[in-house]
């Protein structure tokens, strides 16, 4: 397996200015590379974390995130937030859309989905997941930090909610490519939300919704519903149309399918 390694990372991007913006850490072992951010003194630059393994690896609703040894791809990226905090509303759509585009670009054939907020799916499994924290101190910019996990060459048992593109592909895959081809999408995704809003990625959004017009539950922090999706808002918030034909307008939790969606049969 190749390990991570920053030269090879920084091989994949093209762009020499924004290159020579970037800074990296390229770890073996840390507790959770979202941590580590949070850790180190802010600068103006991007600052993008990747580790072999993560002891501490964390996921959305305090769950833990696997994360095996030289397997996967843990990385975090921080930036400084200037201007309106509200523009930061659709970045973990954003975000998933990034790893999306990425991944469509280095394997057109497979179709993956995105079960709102930002869960990447291959045929209804988990192939990636993103955790995003807004830092925010009195006497200090804002920053965020954006944390993606990718499952790339573990192999993952059938009977299982999740997947990686060794078992899409039955191949091993550098994920230093996958992250050098990451990180401009990354950075050309989130300037475009932010100087136009979350509506310049409807369109996009709208070919990737793994939810769309399916019966769905969302728990949030405060409350469980049910009732059908109706695509996002202009902010990227998730619209719910329950059983009396109330539409809600939800801007975080954990949404799943009511009914499982059937095999397409041949005839
Ligand atoms: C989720 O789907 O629950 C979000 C998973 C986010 C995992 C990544 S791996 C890199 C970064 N560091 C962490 O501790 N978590 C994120």
């Amino acid at each position: 397996m190749n390990p991570l390694h920053e030269a090879q990372i920084r091989d994949h991007i093209h762009d020499v200015s924004f290159n020579d913006q970037l800074e990296f850490h390229v770890l073996k072992t840390i507790g959770s590379t979202n941590q580590y951010l949070k850790e180190i003194t802010p600068t103006e630059n991007m600052v993008i974390c990747c580790a072999e393994t993560q002891t501490q690896g964390r996921g959305r609703f305090g769950r833990s995130w696997h994360s095996p040894w030289g397997e996967n791809i843990y990385c975090s990226v921080r930036i400084p937030v200037h201007g309106d905090l509200t523009q930061l509303s659709g970045l973990s759509l954003v975000v998933s859309l990034s790893v999306i585009e990425t991944l469509r670009a280095l394997y057109p054939e497979e179709a993956f989905k995105i079960k709102w907020p930002n869960d990447v799916l291959w045929q209804q499994k988990k192939l990636s997941g993103c955790l995003i924290e807004l830092m925010t101190a009195h006497n200090a910019n804002p920053y965020v930090i954006m944390g993606i996990g990718i499952n790339v060459n573990a192999t993952i048992a059938n009977d299982t909610p999740w997947c990686s593109l060794r078992d899409i592909t039955g191949q091993l895959h550098d994920r230093n490519k996958i992250l050098g081809r990451l990180i401009p999408n990354l950075h050309q995704a989130i300037q475009s939300l932010w100087s136009q809003g979350f509506t310049t990625f409807s369109e996009q959004w709208q070919g990737v919704d793994a939810l769309m017009g399916h019966a769905i539950n969302v728990f949030t922090l405060n409350e469980h519903l049910n009732g059908r999706a109706n695509g996002v808002d202009a902010q990227g918030r998730l619209m719910l149309v329950d059983e009396k034909g109330q539409p809600h307008y939800l801007s975080a939790g954990e949404a799943s399918l009511t009914q499982p969606i059937a095999p397409l049969s041949c005839t």
